[in-house]
């Protein structure tokens, strides 16, 4: 059965700043992830820590929300069947050291915050993020 999901996607500072966009958007097409929207933006670092808010308690929290509103970003809508978790094994471990060869994150990741992309974790959150970025 059919199950097609939109997740949230964010091509980070690091990344956009190496103009990897195009590099990480023809990954996603060639794993059937099709864009949906897209836009360029730059927020500021109280946009940030409401994006990451589920991270608030975390000790990297502050260092992440400064790391995000540092640069351009690129957000995108992707859509396709299992959307969420495709979108996730695509971009590998958080840590690029511990990303599988060839995902995102191994090709392209600098350290655990230059990771260059985020994705969302669930469905529900997928809805959640989305929302913040496309009102
Ligand atoms: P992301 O998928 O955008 O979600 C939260 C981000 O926090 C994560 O990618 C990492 O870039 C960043 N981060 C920084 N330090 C850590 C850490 N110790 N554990 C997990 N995430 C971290």
């Amino acid at each position: 059965m059919s199950n097609v999901e939109q997740t949230l996607s964010i091509i980070k500072p690091d990344a956009c700043e190496r103009n990897l966009s195009d590099k990480i958007k023809a990954i996603f097409s060639k794993n059937n992830l099709s864009i949906l929207k897209s836009k360029k933006l730059q927020i500021s670092k109280d946009e940030a820590a409401e994006f990451y808010k589920i991270h608030q308690s975390k000790p990297f929290y502050d260092q992440l929300c400064n790391y995000l509103s540092s640069g351009p970003i690129e957000v995108m809508i992707l859509e396709g069947e299992n959307a969420v978790t495709k979108n996730r094994d695509i971009m590998g471990a958080t840590d690029p050291k511990n990303a599988k060869d060839g995902t995102i994150r191994n090709l392209f990741g600098i350290s655990i915050d230059k990771n260059s992309v985020h994705g969302s974790d669930s469905v529900e959150n997928a809805k959640i993020e989305i929302k913040f970025f496309f009102k």
